[in-house]
């Protein structure tokens, strides 16, 4: 992988590690003088800042003014001393160029009007569109100018499995049985769906890398759905590639899925500087199973932020003692934050990281 064998060796941390560079140097599997932490789903309902905003605009909107996206960005890092700002923007966007109408209906998540089901439809997608995403790109401006180096900035968009899932399904499913279908049934309107998703992401994470993201994550969310025949047969090549495109725009990638224990070194193989782990094995298996050469990102249970200080702590050094201070782990949760976290528990997790000592 280009990016980490070019990097010299660096024998230990310099002394003042930017809090920026603290996060894309673990990327990087670099030394730092303590582990990186951020939270997936970092800004969310979780947090009255951000349900004041919701008061008055919806999620899209929210995603689509710069200004405003940009606030909630940084309000949730400032709020919570994070290392790493995510933009706030959402998995869906890029169906809207390609000519997929969709709303997110209150309770239900997100709903495609007309989903992706033969192979016309799929002949349909637009793919040409992905400069009308630049509204994301501001918002990352913004976002940049406010941090300068303080905090790592990330972009991020779906994998070409995930994306395919919601444009096929018309939102989120349990048995993901019409994608299966595609897949099984019409090999060539999936390759073809997935190329097209591709060339719509990789001009969208351009975009996101010029205005000033670090890093790139990429959400592969409901992958864990498939056998790892079914990966390898369906969604590898296509994850491949796209995580080498994005590397090829010069920022790390972090690839992230849920209940992928079994799916961990094939999604290694893609590359990928980071995998993202979920909280259902012990960080060192996965990292283990993962191999070596590539950081990790977990993986802490979203729920655990719940329980009371004891058990938060415990939890929490686990983890840490699991990486054992290998160069290469961000502290991160195994999936999002759900509304209803108490915020005070993620504050006291980002200083239980800051403050932790082999
Ligand atoms: O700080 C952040 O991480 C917020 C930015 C962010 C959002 N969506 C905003 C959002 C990010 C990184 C996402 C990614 C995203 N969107 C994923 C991948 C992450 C994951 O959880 O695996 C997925 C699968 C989606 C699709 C999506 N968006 C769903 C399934 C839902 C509904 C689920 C729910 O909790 O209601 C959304 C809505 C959404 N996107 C919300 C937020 C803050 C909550 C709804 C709201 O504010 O109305």
């Amino acid at each position: 992988m280009p990016l980490n064998n070019s990097l010299p060796p660096a024998s230990a941390a310099p002394e003042t590690i930017l809090d920026g560079s603290r996060f894309v140097r673990a990327c990087l599997r670099q030394p730092v003088d303590r582990t990186p932490v951020w939270f997936l789903r970092q800004a969310g309902r979780y947090m009255q800042e951000y349900r004041d905003v919701r008061k008055h605009h919806t999620l899209v909107e929210i995603c689509k003014q710069p200004e405003i996206a940009a606030e909630v960005t940084i309000t949730a890092a400032e709020k919570l001393g994070v290392d790493a700002a995510i933009i706030f923007a959402d998995l869906l966007l890029p169906l809207e160029p390609m000519g997929l109408d969709f709303e997110f209906q209150a309770g239900e998540g997100p709903v495609v009007h007309h989903p992706v089901r033969t192979t016309e439809d799929v002949i349909k997608l637009r793919t040409d569109r992905a400069a009308d995403l630049a509204y994301v790109a501001k918002a990352i401006e913004k976002v940049a100018t406010h941090f300068k180096d303080r905090l790592g900035i990330i972009g991020f968009c779906g994998a070409p499995f995930t994306l395919a899932s919601y444009m096929i399904e018309g939102g989120g499913s349990k048995n993901y049985i019409e994608t299966k279908k595609m897949m099984y049934n019409n090999p060539s309107a999936w390759k073809m769906l997935l190329d097209k998703i591709i060339t719509v992401l990789v001009e969208y994470c351009r975009l996101q890398v010029e205005a000033g993201a670090d890093v790139i994550q990429i959400f592969d969310s409901w992958v864990g759905a498939l056998s790892l025949t079914d990966y390898r047969a369906y969604a590898y090549e296509a994850s491949e590639r796209l995580v080498k495109e994005v590397q090829a725009l010069g920022v790390p990638v972090i690839y992230f899925g849920v209940e992928t224990a079994g799916l961990l070194g094939e999604m290694a193989s893609t590359g990928a500087d980071v995998i993202g782990l979920d909280w259902r094995q012990p960080l060192n298996e996965g990292w283990a199973s993962v191999g070596h050469g590539h950081a990790v990102q977990g993986n802490l249970d979203p729920i655990t932020l719940f329980a009371p200080q004891e058990i938060l702590q415990e939890r929490v050094h686990e983890i840490l003692r699991a990486a054992n201070g290998r160069p290469g782990h961000i502290f991160n949760l195994g999936h999002g934050i759900v509304p209803g976290t108490p915020v005070e528990n993620v504050q006291a997790v980002v200083k239980m990281v800051r403050e932790f000592k082999l």
